[in-house]
């Protein structure tokens, strides 16, 4: 659903006017952001695809038109970002992933400087703004989650259908999810499991961890995702492995963090 909560700024945030905000949250929060397709190839040069959705209600909310100043926080294959500049305005569109942020610079060139990619996280948006000299935002897009394009390329370690390192991180720094699995304690595997995954089976996936990593330490998607399914078994069509996935991903990229520092600093009006 697309979020239509209308956000007035606080007053330290002068660079930002009473801004709309949209946010796109699936029906299990920030999981089914996006589209999810299924994977075409396991070849590190799959082509970026991302399918954006809820399309015609961001344009309908946020209003886009010539002379307004918009920012994407999530531009992935820059879609929405694509309909905004569609529309007439100017987009500044922040991701934290370089292979998003090449894409879009191609696919979006033809709309020249009303468009630019910029690197960053939409948690640090205030500060973007005050360094980048971003006056008066009209509206804030954010499509939380993943890409297709993260989760169908294998190599970026975010599935648990294709081999890959068990990387998991969108930009490029920080901690990987097999750093986490490798390296942190039960309790601590087992709660992120539980609140990020909302697992139930996180006390016994967590203890399954902690044995296997003594044996062989985590690297691969596949081990860890081959690992559940024989500890878990399989029932119905979906992966077992999916939740623990997914905790694994928000933690690594601190998802509820970027979320909390956008959303916090605002004084929402409804
Ligand atoms: C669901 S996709 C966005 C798709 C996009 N709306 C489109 O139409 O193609 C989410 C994107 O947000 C990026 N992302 C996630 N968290 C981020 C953050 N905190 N800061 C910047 N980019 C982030 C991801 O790298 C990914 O490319």
């Amino acid at each position: 659903m697309l979020s239509t909560s209308h956000i007035k700024t606080s007053p330290d945030f002068g660079w930002l006017n009473d801004v709309s905000v949209g946010s796109l949250f699936g029906r299990r929060g920030m999981r089914a952001a996006c589209a999810v397709v299924e994977p075409v190839s396991e070849s590190p040069e799959q082509p970026f695809y991302h399918e954006s959705i809820l399309l015609d209600e961001v344009v309908q909310f946020l209003k886009p038109a010539a002379g307004k100043l918009m920012a994407d926080g999530t531009l992935g294959g820059g879609g929405h970002t694509e309909a905004l500049l569609k529309a007439g305005a100017t987009v500044k569109g922040i991701d934290r992933d370089a292979d998003a942020r090449a894409y879009a610079n191609e696919r979006l060139a033809r709309f020249g400087d009303r468009f630019e990619a910029v690197d960053g996280c939409f948690g640090d948006i205030a500060t973007l703004a005050q360094v980048r000299g971003w006056e008066m935002l009209d509206g804030i897009l954010l499509d939380l989650g993943v890409s297709s394009h993260q989760l169908d390329c294998g190599d970026r370690g975010f599935s648990f259908r294709l081999d890959g390192p068990l990387d998991m991180r969108m930009g490029g720094d920080g901690p990987t999810a097999a750093e986490l699995v490798n390296d942190w304690g039960e309790a601590e595997l087992r709660q992120i499991f539980w609140d990020l995954g909302e697992e139930k089976f996180a006390r016994k996936i967590a203890a399954w961890v902690v044995s296997e990593r003594e044996k062989v330490k985590f690297e691969r998607t596949s081990q860890l995702a081959n690992g559940i399914e024989k500890l878990l078994g399989r029932r119905g069509r979906t992966h077992p492995a999916t939740k623990v996935f997914q905790a694994l991903r928000m933690e690594v990229n601190d998802e509820l963090g970027e979320s909390s520092a956008v959303f916090c600093k605002w004084r929402l009006i409804f």
